[in-house]
């Protein structure tokens, strides 16, 4: 039997942390392959606290002074932050290898779907056939994700989602909870779907969309 545990940091300790942690501790019952170290996170006022039964570590910056074999997992799927996600990713400066892919054991992953690096996917989400998932996403509890639907880079999927199949969600856009995107849409590069909202039509890049038919509200600024 392998013993061999990794480590493993959460970066960000908000609520999303808490899911990351309980997708890992679920795992663990399985097969116990980990060994949470703590978050990650810059709020100062978290520093040396525990949340979520483990340690707030340091801010990002702590990472060198972590073990040399340590692997990490994101947990900052905000609506309108996901630009700033991929500027930590790049601050990191880590490796590929450096991050965990982690598939809640209740998730349904099809063997004909592909899962990028860094990527996290929480019980209950249906990943059809076909699907491809890029790096760094994040796809929460009963999202669906139809057939040969394509989710790229940074994106978040939230909880109870509906992807219908053969759409395109951007590089790091936020589809919200109980939202629904009609097949074949396109939504654009870092762009928001606000909770409940119905996508009947292609969504342009860097705008928030509301409602039933989706409405366009504001716009992302990418910082
Ligand atoms: C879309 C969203 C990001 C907009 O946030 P915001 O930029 O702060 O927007 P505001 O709250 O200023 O709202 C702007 C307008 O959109 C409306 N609106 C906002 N969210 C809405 C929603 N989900 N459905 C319908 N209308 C919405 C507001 O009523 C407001 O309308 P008005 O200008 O006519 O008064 C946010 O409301 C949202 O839905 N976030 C996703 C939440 C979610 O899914 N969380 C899952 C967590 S696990």
């Amino acid at each position: 039997m392998n013993t061999q545990k990794n480590n493993v940091v959460i970066i960000g300790a908000s609520n999303d942390g808490a899911l990351v942690a309980d997708v890992i501790e679920a795992i663990n019952k399985i097969e116990n392959c980990f060994n949470i170290l703590g978050f990650l996170d810059d709020n100062s006022r978290l520093q040396g606290t525990s949340v979520h039964g483990y340690r707030v570590l340091g801010n990002l910056n702590h990472k060198n002074q972590l073990p040399k074999n340590t692997k990490y997992v994101l947990a900052l799927a905000s609506a309108k932050k996901t630009y700033r996600v991929k500027k930590i990713v790049a601050l990191l400066k880590l490796e590929n290898d450096d991050f965990v892919t982690l598939v809640h054991p209740f998730a349904q992953v099809s063997r004909r779907a592909e899962i990028g690096i860094g990527v996290t996917i929480l019980a209950g989400a249906h990943i059809n056939s076909g699907v491809k998932i890029g790096n760094y996403s994040f796809i929460e509890g009963n999202a669906w994700l139809g057939v040969n639907t394509i989710v790229k880079d940074y994106a978040v999927i939230t909880h109870d989602a509906s992807v219908s199949g053969n759409t395109e969600i951007g590089n790091g856009a936020y589809v919200g909870a109980n939202s629904s995107i009609l097949g074949g849409v396109k939504v654009g590069d870092w762009s928001v779907i606000g909770a409940g909202a119905v996508v009947l039509k292609d969504i342009p890049s860097a705008s928030v969309w509301v409602g039933n038919p989706a409405r366009r509200v504001s716009e992302v600024e990418l910082i």
